[in-house]
């Protein structure tokens, strides 16, 4: 009698730990019954967005990474400005750089065509950079699913945590570290900058007063980006192929040919040669690494259960 009581305490206690556990964690089938169409929904308006504008796809891959970094993959970048908080659109790496919300905007209202309020933003993101990756010609893997909306935005952690063109390999690994993320994994990430475009302000210095840069490179980037003015002026992240997902990102830095002094960072004469080196050689490497890195990196933090919403408008909470 005593012991059945306590078998169905128990039970009852594992039961409830289980759905626990479950409801804390992501899983690459969270919308097959509750949105079934939402991936291809998502799917098909990224790529007509790829093909309307190329650059689009690396506009949307850091939009999810600058999202994780802050607090966690809960689409606190996509909040406008309230009157309780400034949100993270504005903060020092964002402003005047981060593109693509009126691309996340059309993805949302479509997915809330098929399926109303059941998809969250976050999870649009998490997905949106997957698939931007494959239609630029790089790797895909399964996105885990199920984050929540945060209902709240910081504009002085994106400050603080996501890390500036200009920051040394050290820090690099820390900022990375904080987040639970590996040196192979930092490396594999950045391996992102393969696609895209950066300002005249986020590699003057480099072009001008850095000395392990090619000099054909430095003498070709500073006629575009003279020694004031012209701080939007864009270059590639790759010069070689800035809108296919391969490998040229690290082939380039092997030749001193980053953009960044952060890209440069990785093949300096420092510890992150080598890996930056396989990269180079080994395409397949590459991609297998950055497809883990990705899964990794949209695991920071999210909210579940019933932490968060799931936001109708990605620009505000409910
Ligand atoms: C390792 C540390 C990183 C630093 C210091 C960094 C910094 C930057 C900077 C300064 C730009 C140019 C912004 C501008 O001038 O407007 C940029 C662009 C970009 N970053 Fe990173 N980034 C890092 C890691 C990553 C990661 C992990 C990803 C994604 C997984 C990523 C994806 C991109 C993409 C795709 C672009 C081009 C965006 C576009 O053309 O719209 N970056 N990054
Ligand atoms: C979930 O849906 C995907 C895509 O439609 C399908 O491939 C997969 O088999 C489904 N999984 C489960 C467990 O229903
Ligand atoms: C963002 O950029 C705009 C336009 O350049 C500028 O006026 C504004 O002060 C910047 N915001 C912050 C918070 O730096
Ligand atoms: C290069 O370095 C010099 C000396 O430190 C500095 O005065 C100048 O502003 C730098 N130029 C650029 C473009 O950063």
């Amino acid at each position: 009698m005593a012991s059945n009581t306590s078998f169905s305490f128990s039970a009852a206690f594992l039961i409830f730990f289980i759905v626990g556990l479950a409801s804390a964690q992501l899983s690459t089938t969270f919308y097959n019954a509750s949105c079934p169409k939402a991936l291809e929904t998502i799917h098909a308006a990224v790529s007509a967005a790829v093909s309307k504008e190329r650059r689009m796809g690396a506009s949307l891959l850091r939009l999810h990474f600058h999202d994780c970094f802050v607090n966690g993959c809960d689409g606190s970048i996509l909040l406008d400005d309230t009157s309780s908080f400034t949100g993270e659109k504005t903060a020092g790496p964002n402003n005047n750089s981060l593109r693509g919300f009126d691309v996340v905007d059309t993805i949302k209202s479509q997915v809330e065509s098929v399926c109303k309020q059941a998809v969250s933003c976050a999870d649009i993101l998490a997905v949106a950079a997957r698939d931007a990756v494959v239609a630029l010609g790089g790797p895909s893997w399964s996105v885990q699913l199920g984050r929540r909306d945060a209902t709240t935005a910081s504009f002085s952690a994106a400050n603080n945590d996501i890390p500036s063109p200009t920051t040394d390999l050290s820090p690099l690994i820390s900022a990375f570290s904080k987040k639970g993320l590996s040196t192979t994994d930092m490396i594999a990430l950045s391996g992102a900058h393969t696609i895209g475009q950066a300002r005249c302000t986020s590699f003057r210095t480099r072009v001008y007063n850095e000395t392990n840069i090619a000099s054909s490179f430095a003498t070709s980037l500073q006629s575009n980006c003279p020694t004031s003015g012209s701080d939007d002026s864009l270059s590639p992240l790759d010069a070689v192929s800035p809108y296919v997902f391969d490998n040229y990102y690290y082939k380039n830095l092997i030749r001193n040919k980053g953009l960044m002094h952060s890209d440069q960072q990785l093949y300096n004469g420092g510890s992150a040669d080598s890996q930056t080196t396989t990269y180079s050689s080994d395409a397949a490497k590459f991609y297998s690494d950055f497809a883990a890195a990705m899964v990794k990196m949209g695991g920071i933090s999210p909210l579940t259960g019933s932490n968060g919403e799931i936001r109708t408008n990605c620009r505000k909470t409910n």
